[in-house]
């Protein structure tokens, strides 16, 4: 049926206000995707051959050109997010190990963001007498060289002594004027831990929960503090076992509350493969939690499992309900996971991080061409992105979410 006259006039106004007039308009690192490109390739391939990690170039792109204008809009709600004069900034790199992996978290006191070194597998050359390493940098030594695209060795990555050291470190966030982090434990008698850093000199620790009732957590993954009840929520997923540094999983992988004033830890979720990054709304009102499902480990992958974000309504009395898909990534799996301040949800994903706005459409990406397993905003407008042997700075116009819970 052919068109009729209105819609035909629609497609055309739509075509020119996409393409090239908004082309010109758009910051110098942006770039458009245009989605309706490929929505019919000339040639496909298997499951086998191309898959959630494979790297996808739209036709008409190169590696090069979808990584010379990192941010990538695929709807014109991300270019109030990234403003007039987005930048992307590499600050950190290593020929191997995988020293900028997770638990990015902004010290505002101080103005630093921390983060730490993969635990990895037996093989990822980390080693188990490094997998306790904690680092951070100055927000003000990268903000300097924010107009560079290259600034690797112009920025202090320092070793942070955290003691006790923490064991595994994966997940943190601001607690109290501290920054708490979730352990992965090692070994049999070494137990996943959540454990309270002082963010200064002497950077000494305490744990704060290590059990279940007696029973030992598999590995504690992520953390988050309700920005009203100021509770800690954490999830808690196999990856120790299947990375080879914790035993088999006594306990199926799930989401905790824990309120540390009365002691008392609830299960508030579970139906997940392997529940990961957790955040909330600004307001409170959502949780949202990635599943990486696909991701088993040294099990390998499985293509049919979750690589998806799920949100849950968070109740009054701060259980969860009405669980619900938002997203699922074309890339790797979602892991570590943060909202802005105007509740659009960023999730690390194999090609970088992925925005969707509350109503999770695919907004834009903050391409890296490769990983990013966690990363966290530092205020507004300013971000900074781990990608396991590169460390990245952003700056862009959204502002993060704060939540601390001091009291
Ligand atoms: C598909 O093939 C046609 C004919 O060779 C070519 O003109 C077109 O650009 C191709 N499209 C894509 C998306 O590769
Ligand atoms: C472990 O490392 C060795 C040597 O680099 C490599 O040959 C092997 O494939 C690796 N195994 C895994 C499971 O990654
Ligand atoms: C990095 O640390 C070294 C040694 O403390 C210091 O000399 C240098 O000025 C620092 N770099 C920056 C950019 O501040
Ligand atoms: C660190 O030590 C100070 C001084 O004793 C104490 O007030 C603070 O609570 C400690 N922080 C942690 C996380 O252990």
């Amino acid at each position: 049926m052919a068109p009729q006259i209105s819609s035909l006039a629609t497609l055309l106004l739509l075509g020119s206000y996409l393409a090239p007039a908004s082309a010109s308009k758009l910051p110098a690192q942006a770039q458009f995707i245009d989605q309706k490109a490929f929505n019919v390739l000339n040639t496909t391939q298997p499951p086998t051959e191309f898959n959630a990690k494979t790297p996808f170039v739209p036709p008409g792109s190169t590696g090069d050109s979808l990584a010379n204008q990192p941010f990538h809009v695929y709807d014109k709600e991300f270019l109030k997010i990234i403003g007039d004069h987005p930048t992307l900034t590499r600050i950190g790199h290593t020929s191997k190990d995988p020293i900028f992996h997770e638990a990015v978290v902004w010290s505002k006191g101080t103005d630093e963001v921390f983060f730490v070194q993969n635990a990895g597998a037996k093989n990822a050359s980390t080693g188990l007498h490094k997998s306790a390493i904690v680092e951070k940098i100055s927000l003000a030594q990268a903000a300097a060289v924010s107009d560079k695209r290259d600034a690797v060795g112009l920025v202090n990555i320092t070793t942070v002594p955290a003691s006790p050291i923490i064991l595994n470190p994966n997940g943190a966030t601001n607690y109290r004027g501290q920054i708490i982090f979730t352990g992965e434990g090692q070994g049999d008698n070494k137990a996943p831990a959540l454990q309270v850093m002082n963010p200064k000199s002497p950077y000494n620790t305490t744990v704060i929960l290590n059990n279940f009732f007696g029973r030992q957590f598999n590995s504690l993954n992520d953390v988050a503090i309700h920005p009203k009840s100021k509770d800690i929520y954490f999830t808690d997923t196999i990856y120790g076992y299947v990375q080879d540094f914790r035993p088999a999983p006594g306990i199926q992988d799930q989401v905790y509350r824990f309120n540390p004033d009365t002691g008392a830890v609830t299960v508030v979720a579970d139906e997940f493969d392997h529940p990961n990054g957790l955040t909330f709304s600004p307001d409170g009102d959502y949780v949202y939690v990635t599943d990486t499902g696909i991701d088993n480990g040294f099990k390998g992958f499985d293509w049919t499992r979750p690589a998806a974000v799920y949100r849950y309504d968070v109740k009054e009395d701060g259980t969860f309900e009405n669980r619900k898909i938002f997203a699922f990534s074309n890339s790797g799996a979602p892991d570590g996971i943060h909202t802005d301040s105007w509740g659009n949800v960023y999730a690390g994903c194999a090609d970088g991080v992925h925005v969707w706005n509350p109503s999770g459409k695919l907004i834009g990406k903050i391409h890296l061409g490769t990983g990013t397993a966690n990363f966290n905003f530092a205020g507004k407008g300013r971000m900074v992105i781990c990608a396991e042997t590169e460390l990245f700075y952003a700056t862009l116009a959204a502002a993060g979410n704060y939540v601390d819970s001091e009291m």
